[in-house]
Parts: structure tokens; sequence; C-alpha cells
């Protein structure tokens, strides 16, 4: 990993800071060895953290030499209250107290998990997040989620619970395959779509690569987030403009949850762009040069799915037991323009049936 001397850039979130940098230039090592001397530490990883940013962080940092690792097996699939069950019989074995300090060493399952493993045990541990994904840094990393999949649904279990801070740290992405850049990509696309379409412009030249790896852009795309869930802590109005996307992307997502065509998180969004941008469009909000300009941008960097197969009626069921519905209304946010978003919008079946075609035109 390289070490970037930089002072790292601070972003205020709700009761927590975000420091985006070099993690050998913030508080982290004041944190753990000052304010959780004594303390036990608990570095929860997957396989691939384990492999490739594990070694950095403790061969650094003495004091978390003796910290206690333990390895969530990597994939969606493991996001469950299962597995969760079973980190919590280990954090009794290893006797761990709610003094002590968990740190959720991963991408968005393991800060996700970390976060509801650590806020129930013992009704509540103290945790610090270092997301090593993109899409942990620029979206997960901000605004107290935290979740378990339930069945078919995903984060159908946890709660808004906050770290005691987070550290970004670009040097983290090196080693991040490209389709994960990817994902980190589709939710930054997003947040210029939905709020800043000067950051919009700038990632519409940009590639998902190493392009986008500087601090700079990161910090920019978190701060959106950040700037929207401080107006609206508990996703009652102004915060659902996140959620442009993911009204179609989350039924997609989990519509191929169960088959062997999964679709990472960040793709699923991509494409739920697609359609609600497509929506938008439909409903004479954005205009159709953007809508075009959106079509262009997303498809060069992300493939549609194969939609052939996808039954409406499915989808359709799937975004009915959305948690972001009200009154048993399918709501969705759409796009006035590039860079302004519009919460509350309700969509017909009919609706998600047109996205959906249109979808599959783009695949020819
Ligand atoms: N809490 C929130 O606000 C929020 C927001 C967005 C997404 N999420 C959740 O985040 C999850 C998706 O996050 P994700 O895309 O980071 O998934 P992930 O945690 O599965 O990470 C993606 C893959 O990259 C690997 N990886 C991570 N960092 C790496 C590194 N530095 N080098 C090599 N490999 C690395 C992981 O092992 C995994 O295989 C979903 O479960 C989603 O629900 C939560």
């Amino acid at each position: 990993m390289k070490n970037i001397k930089n002072m790292a850039i601070k972003i205020q979130s709700t009761n927590y800071e975000i420091e985006i940098g070099s993690i050998l230039t913030s508080s982290f090592y004041d944190l753990i060895t000052n304010r959780y001397q004594n303390r036990k530490k608990i570095i929860m990883v997957d396989e691939n953290t384990h492999d490739c940013c594990l070694e950095f962080l403790i061969t650094t940092y003495d004091s978390l030499s003796e910290a206690e690792v333990i390895l969530i097996p990597e994939g969606e699939e493991n996001k469950v209250m299962e597995v969760c069950l079973q980190i919590w019989s280990a954090l009794s074995e290893f006797n761990i107290s709610r003094r002590d300090l968990v740190i959720n060493l991963g991408g968005g399952i393991i800060t996700d998990m970390g976060g509801v493993i650590a806020s129930l045990y013992k009704r509540g541990v103290n945790f610090v997040n270092i997301p090593t994904s993109l899409l942990a840094m620029v979206d997960a990393s901000v605004g107290g989620k935290t979740g378990v999949n339930l069945d078919h649904f995903k984060n159908q279990l946890g709660v808004f619970s906050n770290p005691i801070a987070v550290f970004v740290d670009p040097s983290f992405l090196s080693t991040l395959p490209l389709s994960e850049v990817k994902n980190g990509f589709a939710e930054m696309l997003k947040h210029g779509l939905i709020a800043d379409k000067n950051h919009w412009d700038v990632l519409k030249c940009m590639l998902p690569s190493e392009d986008i790896f500087g601090e700079k852009i990161i910090s920019e795309s978190i701060l959106i987030k950040n700037q929207i869930v401080l107006s609206d802590e508990k996703e009652k109005n102004e915060r659902k403009k996140l959620n442009f996307g993911h009204t179609v992307g989350h039924a997609i997502e989990t519509y191929f949850m169960s088959s062997e065509n999964t679709i990472k998180h960040g793709h699923a969004v991509a494409i739920g762009m697609l359609a609600e941008s497509y929506l938008s469009n439909y409903k004479k909000l954005l205009s159709d040069n953007e809508l075009k300009e959106i079509e262009t941008t997303i498809c060069q960097h992300f493939e549609i799915p194969d939609l052939a197969q996808v039954d409406s009626n499915v989808l359709f069921e799937i975004m009915s037991n959305d948690k972001k519905n009200f009154d048993s209304k399918i709501q969705c946010t759409l796009l006035k323009e590039i860079g302004v978003s519009l919460i509350h919008q309700e969509i017909s079946f009919v609706e998600v049936n047109l996205s959906l075609e249109y979808l599959k035109s783009l695949k020819h």
C-alpha cells in the first residue's frame, strides 16, 4: 500500500468525523493508542480485506498486534443474522466488553454488518469504520445505516447507529478489482445526478479506475451525501433523494439474488438510475437531451443485464415491499434535471413495465 503523506481532509458528519486521506496522518493512531489504550480491539474483515488490508494495519500500529481478528465470509449471502449470531458468540468467548472497540475493515458488507454486530452486542460497543471499497468510502461511510438481509430482502434488519469515526484512505483501493470500483463509481454518479451538476460533469469525463482514486473527488462525493444526511438524518424527506436509482435497482438486485447471475449493488443502482431517468423523462420532468447524456455515460461503464426472463409482477412485488414506500404506494426519487431531484414521485405498475422495456431496448 502506498503511503500518502498529505493531511487528512475532515468532514463533520452527524456526531462523528470522516477523515479522508492517508490513515497515517489521521487521528486513528491517537484513537487506538490513547483513547482505547488497554482496551481490547476487534477487527472485522472478510477474506479479501484480510489478505489485502489487514497486514498493513496490524504491522503499522503496535497496539493492534494483539487485536482479535474476526473473519466474516465474503459475499452478500453471508450478510445475515445467522452469521451475526456466530460472531456475537465469539465476542462473548473473547470476553469483549462494552468499553472495547470494534474496527470494521472492509467494504459495505463489513461496515454494515460490523455496525449491526457492534450496535447490538451488550446494547452497543463503539465502532470505527475503515472502508476499503469505493462504494463503502463514498456511500456506506455516511449516514449511520447498518443492516443485514432477511430472506430475499436486502437490509431488512438493522438500526441507525453511527461509528465514532470513519477513516477513508484511498490507498486501500489499489487492490480493489475494477468491477468493485465501478460499484462505487455508480454511487458517485448518483450524487452528481441528484444534487450537484458540477460533480456529474467532472465524473462523466473520468474512467472508473485510478482517475477516481484521488482524495479530492472522493471527498466531494462524500460531502454531497453528508450534506443531504445532515439535513434529514432519519430519512423523512431530503435524504430520500439518495434513493434515486434504488427503487428499480434494488428490485433488480433482489430479483437476481437467488439466481446464479447475482448483480452487485452499484451495478444494480446504475441500471436503476437508467430506468428512473427514463421515468423522469416519461413524466415530462427530465429533458430528452439530459436523458441521452445519462444513458451514454452509464452505458459506457455498465452492461445492461439480460432482463428478458424478468417477470415484472415479481419485480413490482419486490418494490411494493420496499421500506421507502408510503401509504402502500411505490415512491421513487426522479430527476427534474441533472443535479436536481424530486422525492415522493409515485410510480405505477404500468410505468415499472415501461422502464423494464426501456432497459431491454438498451441491451440491443
Ligand atoms: N450503510 C449504507 O449506507 C450503505 C450504503 C450503500 C451500500 N451499503 C451496503 O454495502 C454493501 C455493498 O458494499 P461493497 O460493494 O463494498 O461490497 P463488499 O463489502 O462485498 O465489497 C466488495 C468486494 O470487494 C472486496 N474488497 C473490499 N475492499 C477491498 C480491497 N481494498 N482490496 C481488495 N478487495 C476488496 C470485498 O471482499 C468484496 O469481495 C451492500 O450490502 C449494501 O447494502 C450500505
